[in-house]
């Protein structure tokens, strides 16, 4: 936020200082970019570093405040880059190091800052380290990762979050811990070893600009000392994992790893943490976040949330109370790369479509950070991506019981032509098909369309950076049938109210002030009322 208070005409010198005694990520818009989808500058078909910095200007115009990327690291490739060989090192297909810096500079020059992805609980079955622990299960490397000797049966019960269990053989019988795919041995960070590579690879990036991290799997890293079988089993239906996984997360060792890269990103002004917590209970999600661990940890509750005002308003509630406690701002997500997208998840089609409009106005005005998945503000839906070009290993180890993350990874459509400018015209097909109706989304299309998702994206962004009460503000939640209604009030006693309409029959809001925003053409204000009709929300300044 800070960097863009130039840019903001209006602002007095008390809320210059109030603004720069907050730091920029407490109500930071981030964008997440699976850089894989997003903008192909060579040809190949995979999106790379030189495309996304070719795309700034459309972030910048958006109104976004950072950007966070997806692995750019070199990779083993069997789980979209979340298999690291090296740490300290851009993924040839993405570019170079000097590319990464020209994006960071770039970003600067336009007000955006860069986060990257770090990947501390696994690395690649290819990174050196476990290869050099096939080779020799004596040398230092060996102790990186967690090795059991032969055995008829596994060492414990523990099962891949992907499917199937979580232990592997090498080639000469012993058995390896990976809590997710195969190709992704878990490291073991009660060796010093681990711990200080990890310092050395914060610094490489910190050095080069970067604004901080997104850290993946935050709540692993470490496990059960004795490897002691889980009371229960995970299911994905869950808001994430609780007691009945207690011997594989949530370790309480990890906070002290938190609070080492906390002290790390201190040395560099204005950066910051945010970590994937996917734990069921707020209150220990926010634990993740005290003020001298992670900045943020991401409240995933409202992503695996249905449209009712019950769910959203215990999803809203629980984060604001969760995090509170612990001083930190609620970093609020409704789609990422992992999940199906939200148009989808609310219904699919035009019900989904106004679902999702009307959950982004809601999303938007709640104090705290928002992260925003790339193809979001297009209003996306899943993709269809037919099993033969499917990539996603949870796919393929649940025998294709589970979907898998493919659809909502596939490429951006930026304008109406034949591949719709993900690659450069006439060249390599993308890595994922993109479905041939894409075309209608596209960024060239919406933007000249004043009723479009994205100038509705657009528009909310530049009224939650005007207004204090939006974002920043002090928010209560209340219901009434299924109308859910978030007072938002703003440092300086304005108030504006977030009202969403999450029934099936046209709800009467009271009010006199002025609608700020709509999320549909349909609501209909009158001189004492405005009438939203199912599945909208509205912006009201309560004068
Ligand atoms: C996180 C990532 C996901 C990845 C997994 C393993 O959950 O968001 O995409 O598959 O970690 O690294
Ligand atoms: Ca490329």
């Amino acid at each position: 936020m800070a960097m863009r208070l130039a840019t903001v005409r209006t602002t007095t010198d008390e809320q210059v200082a109030a603004q720069s005694a907050s730091p920029w990520w407490r109500t930071a818009v981030v964008y997440q970019v699976y850089l894989r989808s997003f903008a192909d500058s060579n040809g190949d078909g995979i999106g790379d570093l030189a495309g996304l910095r070719s795309r700034l200007p459309y972030l910048s115009w958006l109104g976004v405040d950072a950007v966070w990327i997806n692995p750019h690291y070199p990779s083993g490739g069997a789980d979209g880059g979340y298999d690291i060989c090296d740490y300290r090192a851009v993924d040839p297909e993405y570019g170079d190091v000097s590319d990464l810096e020209a994006l960071v500079a770039d970003a600067r020059d336009l007000g955006l800052r860069v986060v990257l992805d770090v990947v501390p609980n696994h690395t690649s079955d290819r990174h050196p380290w476990f290869q050099a622990a096939l080779a020799d299960p004596d040398c230092p490397e060996a102790a990186r990762y967690h090795f059991a000797p032969p055995s008829e049966e596994p060492p414990n019960n523990w099962q891949s979050l992907f499917g199937g269990p979580a232990w592997s053989r090498t080639p000469d019988g012993r058995w390896y811990l990976h809590l997710f795919a195969p190709e992704q041995p878990d490291l073991n960070w009660r060796d010093p070893a681990v711990a200080a590579d990890f310092e050395r690879t914060l610094r490489f990036w910190l050095d080069r600009g970067v604004s901080g991290f997104r850290v993946d799997v935050a709540y692993g890293l470490f496990k059960d000392p004795g490897l002691r079988d889980n009371p229960g089993a995970y299911s994905p239906t869950l808001f994430g994992h609780g007691p009945e996984q207690a011997m594989t997360w949530n370790q309480p060792e990890v906070h002290d790893v938190w609070r080492r890269w906390r002290s790390i990103c201190d040395e560099y002004p204005e950066t910051m943490l945010v970590g994937e917590v996917c734990l069921a209970d707020p209150q220990e999600v926010a634990l993740y976040s005290r003020p001298d661990e992670m900045h943020q940890s991401f409240c995933f509750r409202l992503l695996k949330s249905p449209w009712s005002t019950a769910s959203f308003a215990d999803g809203v509630r629980s984060a604001l109370d969760a995090f509170g406690r612990v001083g930190a701002p609620v970093s609020w997500v409704l789609g990422n790369h992992d999940k199906d997208r939200q148009v989808t998840r609310f219904g699919g089609g035009a019900v989904g479509t106004a679902r999702a409009r009307a959950a982004a106005l809601l999303v938007l005005s709640l104090p705290g950070s928002a992260y925003l998945y790339a193809g979001d503000e297009l209003g996306l839906p899943q993709a269809d991506v037919p099993d033969e070009a499917k990539r996603d290993p949870i796919f393929f180890r649940s025998g294709g019981a589970r979907s898998g993350r493919d659809g909502c990874r596939v490429p951006m459509p930026w304008n109406t032509e034949p591949g719709v400018g993900f690659s450069p015209a006439g060249t390599a097909q993308p890595w994922l098909p993109i479905p041939g109706d894409w075309d209608r989304y596209a960024v060239s299309r919406q933007t000249r369309d004043g009723g479009s998702v994205l100038t509705l994206y657009r528009r909310a962004l530049a009224l939650r950076e005007a207004h204090p009460a939006l974002g920043s503000g002090d928010a209560t939640v209340s219901t009434r049938g299924d109308v859910l209604t978030v007072r938002c009030t703003g440092a300086d006693g304005s108030v504006i109210r977030c009202v969403v309409n999450m029934g099936s029959g046209t709800a009467l809001v009271r009010s006199r002030g002025t609608v700020l925003l709509a999320s549909s053409t349909t609501v209909r204000r009158s001189p004492a009322s405005v009438a939203l009709p199912p599945d909208t929300a509205v912006w009201l300044a309560d004068s």
